[in-house]
């Protein structure tokens, strides 16, 4: 059992990535969820993350963090998300608490009353995280590892060189990357393999209540990624869960990475030291391959399981 903390910018892949964790409560104690300004603002992901949480009956602590990084303004990504963040479905707009604490606050309390190690998983920039560990450096020993999608070693997709959550927040990542806390990276070299093709999007239509809500998501994303050049889009985000379920499922190398934070094209980039002898020892695993087929019959199964366990008509 791995007690875990989800901090994300919902988000369509945030969701599959939020649902699949929920789908194996014998593997997953999700001990809250946070949210950040990213994909949209962070009234907007607070709202989306309300409406997948309500959906699925959750009883999950839900904290709003910051709005945005923590030196430039927010730049939101309705370009791939929508309007909402989360376009597509049609939610009742059923409420969920959110506590009344700020999530960095918030997440210090509960990893530090766990009693045992926390994976922190992280789906959106690392704002939230950063702050977390420079105002509270005693919480870095009670995590276990941080298990987070972002960044790239081969490319960007934000910009040629950065990915969209190392983007937002390079002077958070830079804290993240340096903060001796193990890292595992599922950057763009492996999430760009990590699809689920079209008719397995549309086997989920009318499939179940879960499974067409993640039909109605998955259908949009999808659309949408052909903007981008993607025929089936990535399930960015729920690479970050898959490796805690499957990791066998997944290949990767420990390396060293850093992030650039100055500015100019490389800004946000995300490097591994390739040299036979790096300057400094690998701070983190970089997935690089996934098993496509795995990836997405665990998707699949999952919100199979949530469809006899959601919330009750
Ligand atoms: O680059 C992909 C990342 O940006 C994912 O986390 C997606 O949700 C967006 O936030
Ligand atoms: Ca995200």
């Amino acid at each position: 059992m791995k007690h875990i903390w989800i901090d994300c910018d919902p988000g369509h892949d945030d969701a599959m990535a939020i649902l699949t964790a929920y789908a194996h409560p014998e593997k997953l104690h999700i001990l809250g969820v946070s949210t950040i300004g990213g994909n949209q603002t962070l009234q907007k992901v607070t709202q989306n993350a309300k409406n997948v949480l309500s959906f699925i009956g959750a009883e999950i602590p839900l904290a709003m963090g910051q709005s945005g990084p923590l030196v430039k303004p927010l730049n939101t990504a309705p370009e791939a998300h929508g309007e909402s963040g989360m376009d597509g479905p049609y939610f009742s707009g059923e409420d969920y608490p959110v506590v009344s604490e700020n999530a960095v606050a918030f997440m210090h309390e509960q990893i530090l009353a766990c009693p045992e190690p926390v994976t922190i998983v992280a789906l959106a920039p690392l704002t939230n995280i950063a702050l977390l560990l420079r105002t509270f450096p005693e919480v870095c020993s009670h995590i276990e590892c941080i298990s987070m999608m972002g960044g790239g070693i081969d490319h960007g997709n934000c910009t040629p060189l950065a990915e969209f959550n190392i983007y937002v927040d390079p002077e958070a990542a830079h804290i993240v990357f340096h903060s001796g806390i193990p890292i595992v990276m599922s950057g763009l070299d492996v999430t760009e393999q990590a699809t689920v093709t079209v008719a397995q999007i549309d086997s989920l239509q009318n499939r179940g209540r879960v499974s067409h809500l993640a039909y109605e998501l998955l259908h949009f994303y999808n659309e949408s990624g052909h903007q981008f050049g993607f025929i089936d889009s990535p399930v960015h985000d729920l690479c970050a869960v898959a490796w805690l379920l499957a990791p066998e499922i997944f290949r990767g190398t420990k390396r060293y990475v850093d992030v650039v934070t100055d500015e100019g094209a490389s800004r946000g980039q995300t490097f591994a030291d390739g040299r036979p002898i790096p300057a400094h020892p690998a701070n983190t695993l970089v997935l690089e391959q996934v098993d496509r087929e795995k990836f997405s019959a665990l998707l699949l199964d999952a919100l199979a399981r949530l469809d006899h366990v959601g919330k009750a008509e």
